[in-house]
């Protein structure tokens, strides 16, 4: 009930829909990008999903142009030997590539978007929820994370890598769908949107937002009682300050904002031209954006 009372007021706060590119690596027909796909439709975004035909968890950055299929694509969402790519029979909106996940975002930027938005592209890249979460060691081999560099470097176009750590792959017609599901799709369309109500640009050039939820388990099930905390990639013993709030220049790692329990969501401020921590004076862009969201570890 919180969850939907945050979701319809926003329009009250003056959001505008955005036109919102969604991807992935875990595949078109997973169960955490369609319920995502459903609360940002909700929230009044103008989406379109171009995401891989198969799981292509761990790919990292690979591209390759995608060959036709003779299988169905995953959870059989698809007929066998249907082609290089291929749209929802009814929706238009939800496609697939088969190829890596870096290779579906940039069909979907410059293929599928533009045909649904009359030659316009996104003005938002949301990749994920990742199934599994994406810290530190397993950023630079995250398919989720390679669609969001791409997108920002690459494309241009700000991005933000969603990853939840309750795990266990599920397929888009699952019924019920689980809590899980449904909260990180929940918390994902809240942040999306703190995002774009700071207004364009949306965040600062070469950077992504690698955002990791904990488990949706214990009193981790509400979406009003989880935390946002603004944090770092890598451990920065021998970085550059970074930029200083909660009384310190030196950011929580991400892990230590998960690890800390309490429904804590790790955001870092990732420099897509390296996939390490963003340099301080691009954290406080972010900063002075999310402020009213963020809160502080101790
Ligand atoms: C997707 O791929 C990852 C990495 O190879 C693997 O761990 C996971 O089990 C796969 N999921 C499914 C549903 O096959
Ligand atoms: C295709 O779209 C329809 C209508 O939105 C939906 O009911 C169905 O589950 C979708 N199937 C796949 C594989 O996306």
């Amino acid at each position: 009930m919180r969850a939907q009372f945050i979701l319809s007021a926003l329009p009250i706060l003056g959001a505008q829909g955005a036109r919102i590119l969604q991807s992935n690596d875990d595949g078109w027909a997973e169960l955490y990008i369609r319920s995502l796909n459903g609360a940002l439709n909700a929230a009044g975004h103008d989406v379109v999903l171009s995401a891989p035909a198969d799981n292509g968890s761990g790919t990292g950055s690979s591209d390759k142009e995608p060959s036709p299929r003779t299988d169905p694509c995953e959870y059989d969402s698809c007929p066998a030997n249907s082609g290089p790519v291929g749209s929802n029979a009814t929706n238009p909106r939800l496609n697939w590539v088969n190829s890596f996940p870096v290779t579906s975002v940039r069909y979907g930027i410059d293929t599928f978007a533009p045909q649904i938005w009359n030659g316009q592209g996104p003005e938002l890249v949301v990749s994920g929820p990742n199934v599994g979460s994406n810290l530190w060691l397993a950023v630079p081999f995250s398919g989720t994370v390679g669609v969001a560099v791409y997108s920002s470097h690459e494309a241009g176009i700000p991005a933000i890598a969603f990853s939840g750590a309750s795990d266990g792959n599920l397929a888009f017609n699952t019924s019920p769908v689980p809590a899980r599901s449904t909260v990180y799709a929940q918390l994902a369309t809240q942040f999306t949107n703190a995002v774009l109500a700071a207004g364009a640009p949306y965040l600062p050039e070469d950077v992504w937002l690698n955002v990791n939820f904990p488990k949706v388990e214990g009193d981790c099930t509400d979406p009003a009682k989880f935390k946002w905390v603004l944090s770092r990639i890598n451990p920065g013993v021998f970085s550059d300050k970074d930029v200083e709030t909660c009384g310190s220049d030196r950011l929580p790692t991400e892990n230590s904002v998960i690890n800390a329990g309490g429904c804590r969501i790790s955001v870092s401020v990732g420099d897509s031209t390296d996939k390490t921590t963003a340099p301080a004076e691009k954290q406080a862009v972010v900063l002075q954006k999310l402020g009213g969201l963020l809160s502080c570890l101790d």
